[in-house]
């Protein structure tokens, strides 16, 4: 035999779309666009990645098989290709650098490098995104200058580029950015005078551009930005500027922070801002006496220490009820020492006050001084600690350094010990004592907060990012905070899922919260950064080189895949006769080594998760039985429930041929189509894992002991899923596949009742064409099927045709119309429905549990039945000709005149039929959640002619 014709044992499984109803088209594998293919990889190239957690970029498709931190749109756009939404490569211990190729990513909204080491220069192509919406490149050791193209970016909200070494100007170009709220380029080396020209920006909310090297006057322009809220630009050297008078006209202002900015002139008068809840004007060198009108009720903060300021401290410092610090060290100021600064403050909690007078000329106490416990006051360094004794004012003449706390929370639970098979803790704050959870650790901190004392907005802070994350307060543990240089609030977070274990989505919100800035800001907390997660044991879930359970692309995927080819071996071998190089070229990958081989879009599991998910493969867990082996129902570690076919002992295929079928199924994706999530493949073990299809077989609701029946236009709709799932495997697969087992209990309903073709194991290559051009119009083949569903024609002559499906697609949209098997007591389903319908009896057959219906749909839809069911193969419809048609009678329903489309009308149907409860106990003992093959005897007892494997 020569290797063309070498059998070869390859089974095929498929899936059915259901796509919607106005469009026809059928979409082809989804592809990420080839230009951003190649522009990931050379980004990868230029990166260094010591780690190699960018290990998985370099085989499969970026956005189908999941490229670590790569997220895409979750359906192609209008040029037909998957494209890249958002880059996110947080904290993975990158260096090298940033390649230009950044900016073919055209449909990019999120580029995020923070934390990495990344050095070089910020590549001026990333102007060209135009989609871009959040720029983080903050952490890192970028260089160079800010390109002026960056600010050409017409959807830009967010430039965070802090913490790197930039150098340069801050461009006049940015102040095109009209749409940007937030500029944190505080922490680099920017130099040159700040562009007065970006007062004209809108939006701005946050301008943060403290610790670089500003020089030359402060621009008075910038008090004309409406939307400004954080104005902090400390440390810089505006040497010789003063603080402009109309920056206390910015009146929605929150916070002014310009300390050690090397300026003079005197403190502007403040008092118009009414909001103002963070001021810092100290290391200047200001002048003169501090204004006496009064500040802002709601300031926390006045930091004026370290400047030149003389004249009195004024008395409109007191009854300020939110004040927590007053700093007034190191000036010049005279008078006497305020004794009522906290009259109006109400201490409770942590609630405290500190006054910071050291160092200056004080002389005098207006009257005694009596603070509560909760007021820190500091007169060190004053004339009239020289008479502290007589004063006693002993105890606040010592030299102190204010030292503001952070904190730990301190819950000590006594508690027996968690599992230890994930990092499970206690949560301190759940309702239920002693629950063990796995919680999700998120390293947070605040980089510009409008307080210097915690302790007070604790409860607030939880409240408000709980509500943020839409979580419930005792979701939330602030694990210790604590403050850093900046002023910044560094705190760890833990959050608690309100179970044990948070599932795969659950995890995917909440960090696409944090790192797509979706957590709205806050007046007081201001901005937040992200500095990492601590995954623990959901690790995997964002880890897509463990997991390809990720982001859209989890959704509607369905599984369908099985283990068979022990079974069909036992059964029939069916033959493939491999005509076509291009299966040949993948017959040899494959065969290089087991190891090497990486199966797109699907995710290989381990024997022990597959033993997890189903509780070590317990009987509680099984619900089906085929010929191939048992089929379970299986929680994975993520909390997705799937169904996992097991082969059975002794009875598996090769490694070679069960990868090869597996790469097969990858490679058919609809958005309605049955689709593969994943195999086992370990010594002695293959396993397929597929999506659990919580409504069954259609056979089972076909069946008289279904307690609510389907009604008319659900089985239309189903009809019409089914023959859309069918022809995307003749038209659109490539190879194109011919179903060859298309039954009623291969046909799978989802939670809304779409229908979704599975079990595959009997399709196989559809013709193709040979090396001379010409396309045979059959597969020779052995005769394989189900008694009652088989094309005669088929039978006879081992001729394998698109029209078999239409035949077996016909005995079930009969089976649709009266409730009936195929064969039954000997009768044959299409011959009695033909009779009935030659002698004029057609409504005597039709099911009368469908309730009430057209009958003119009931007509079409029976003759179009019967048309698939003729025995002469050209005297069927084409599958094509069997889904026009079947449009056709949708458009006469009701539903479709009161406007609903086949796939919306889902909903309305349901109410009208509701779904049963019932339907998993129904479809027991059979396996109702993914169909199995019938065993060999069963098949083909009495129907077959002996056959044997060629
Ligand atoms: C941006 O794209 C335009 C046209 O696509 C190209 O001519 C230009 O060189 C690109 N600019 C950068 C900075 O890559
Ligand atoms: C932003 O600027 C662009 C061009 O400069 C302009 O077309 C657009 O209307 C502006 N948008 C806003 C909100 O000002
Ligand atoms: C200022 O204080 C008022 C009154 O307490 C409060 O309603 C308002 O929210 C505060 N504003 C800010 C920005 O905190
Ligand atoms: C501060 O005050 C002291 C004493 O009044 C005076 O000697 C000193 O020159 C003043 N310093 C400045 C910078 O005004
Ligand atoms: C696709 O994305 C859109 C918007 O991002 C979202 O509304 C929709 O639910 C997503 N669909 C799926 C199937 O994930």
């Amino acid at each position: 035999m020569t290797e063309m014709l070498q059998p070869k044992v390859v089974l095929f499984w498929v899936f059915l779309a259901a796509p919607s109803f106005c469009h026809l088209a059928i979409t082809r594998a989804q592809i990420t666009d080839p230009s951003e293919v190649s522009a990931l990889k050379s980004i990868k190239n230029s990166l260094v990645d010591p780690q190699n957690k960018l290990k998985n970029w370099r085989s499969g498709d970026p956005c189908t098989s999941s490229w670590t931190g790569v997220i895409c749109y979750n359906s192609t756009l209008s040029d037909g290709y998957l494209h890249v939404k958002e880059l996110q490569l947080l904290g993975r211990n990158l260096s090298g650098t940033l390649a230009p190729e950044l900016g073919q990513l055209s449909y990019m909204q999120i580029l995020d490098v923070m934390w990495n080491s990344i050095n070089g220069s910020i590549p001026k192509e990333i102007g060209n995104i135009t989609s871009l919406v959040l720029l983080l490149l903050n952490g890192n050791k970028l260089s160079g200058h800010l390109p002026e193209e960056l600010g050409y970016l017409p959807n830009l909200n967010r430039i965070q580029i802090d913490q790197n070494q930039i150098s340069g100007p801050v461009p006049k170009s940015f102040a095109f950015l009209n749409t940007t709220k937030h500029f944190h380029m505080n922490n680099n080396s920017l130099s040159g005078q700040i562009p007065h020209e970006l007062s004209r920006l809108p939006n701005l909310v946050h301008l943060l551009l403290d610790n670089n090297n500003l020089s030359g006057p402060l621009p008075p322009e910038l008090s004309q930005m409406p939307n400004l809220l954080i104005l902090q630009l400390d440390n810089n050297n505006f040497s010789g500027s003063s603080i402009p008078s109309s920056y206390g006209s910015i009146t929605q202002l929150l916070k002014l922070s310009l300390r050690n900015c090397s300026l003079q002139g005197s403190v502007p008068d403040l008092s118009r801002i009414s909001q103002l809840g963070y001021l810092d004007l100290s290391w200047n060198q200001l002048t003169g006496p501090i204004p006496s009108s009064k500040l802002s009720n709601n300031i926390t903060t006045i930091d004026l220490s370290h400047n030149l300021l003389n004249g009195s401290i004024p008395a409109n410092f007191s009854g300020l009820p939110d004040l927590q610090i007053l700093s007034l060290d190191h000036n010049n100021l005279t008078g006497s020492v305020p004794s009522n600064v906290w009259q109006n403050i109400v201490f409770t909690g942590n609630r405290s006050l500190y006054l910071d007078f050291q160092n200056n000329s004080l002389t005098n106490i207006s009257s005694p001084l009596n603070p509560p416990a909760s007021v820190t006051i500091m007169l060190y360094g004053n004339p009239v600690c020289a008479n502290a004794n007589g004063l006693n004012i002993v105890q606040y003449c010592q030299a102190q350094v204010l030292q503001i706390p952070g904190g730990t929370s301190s819950s000590k639970i006594n508690c027996p010990p968690c599992p230890t098979d994930k990092t499970y803790e206690y949560n301190p704050l759940s309702p239920f004592s002693c629950f063990c959870a796995v919680p999700l650790g998120v390293g947070y901190r605040l980089k510009s907060p409008g307080f210097t004392d915690f302790r007070p907005y604790y409860d607030d802070f939880e409240e408000y990012l709980t509500s943020g994350l839409k979580l419930a307060l005792y979701q939330l543990e602030i694990a210790n905070f604590i403050w850093e240089e900046g002023p910044r609030l560094r705190m760890n977070l833990k959050l608690f899922p309100n179970n044990s274990i948070f599932n795969a989505s659950e995890v995917l919100q909440i960090t696409s919260m944090f790192t797509g800035w979706l957590i709205p800001d806050s007046d007081i907390f201001g901005p937040y950064e992200l500095i990492n997660f601590t995954l623990g044991s959901y690790e995997s879930e964002l880890n897509p080189s463990k997991s390809s359970l990720k982001t859209g692309a989890i959704v509607g995927i369905v599984l369908g895949a099985v283990a068979f080819a022990a079974t069909l071996s036992a059964i029939v071998t069916i033959i493939i006769i491999r005509r076509h190089s291009r299966y040949q070229a993948v017959s040899k990958k494959r065969s290089l080594s087991r190891l090497a081989i990486k199966i797109d879009g699907v995710k290989s599991f381990t024997f022990e998760e597959m033993a997890a998910a189903t509780s070590n493969f317990s009987d509680s867990t099984q619900v089906g039985q085929g010929g191939y082996g048992k089929v379970y129902r299986g929680v994975l570690a993520d909390g997705i429930v799937v169904a996992i076919k097991r082969a059975q002992q002794g009875s598996l295929q090769g490694s070679k041929e069960f990868c090869t079928e597996i790469e097969l199924l990858s490679r058919l994706h609809h958005r309605n189509l049955v689709a593969l999530l994943g195999y086992c493949d370990e010594e002695d073990e293959q396993m397929l894992v597929y999506e659990f299809m919580p409504n069954g077989t259609l056979r089972d609701h076909l069946s008289p002991r279904s307690k609510e029946p389907l009604n008319f236009s659900m089985r239309l709709r189903i009809a019409l899923g089914s023959a859309r799932g069918i022809l995307y495997l003749h038209t659109e697969a490539d190879p194109p596949i011919f179903h060859r087992d298309i039954k009623a209990t291969n046909i799978l309903l989802d939670s809304k009742f779409v229908a979704k073709v599975a079990d595959f194991g009997l399709s196989r290559l559809a013709p193709i064409p040979t090396a001379e051009g010409t396309t045979p119009g059959h597969v020779s083949t052995v005769v394989k099927g189900t008694p009652g569903y088989l094309d005669p024609e088929y039978f006879l002559t081992h001729k394998l045709t698109d029209k078999s499906d239409v035949y077996s697609l016909g005995v079930v949209f009969l089976e649709l119309l009266t409730g009936m098997q195929p064969i039954s007591h000997g009768k044959n389903i299409v011959r009695e429905v033909a009779m009935a319908s030659q002698s004029g009896m057609t409504f005597s057959v039709i099911d009368k549990r469908m309730g009430s219906y057209p009958s003119e749909c009931v007509e079409k839809f029976l003759s179009l039945a019967l048309m698939c069911c003729q025995d002469e193969t050209d005297a069927r419809p084409s599958m094509m000709e069997v889904v026009r048609e079947l449009e056709v009678i949708w458009r006469l329903t009701p539903e479709a005149d009161a406007g609903l489309s086949e796939s919306t009308a889902t909903e309305a149907s349901k109410t009208a039929t509701p779904t049963t409860s019932s339907s998993l106990e129904m479809a027991a003992p059979n396996h109702p959640f993914v169909s199995s093959d019938v065993s060999g005897s069963d098949l083909l007892s009495g129907v077959m002619p002996n056959i044997t494997p060629r």
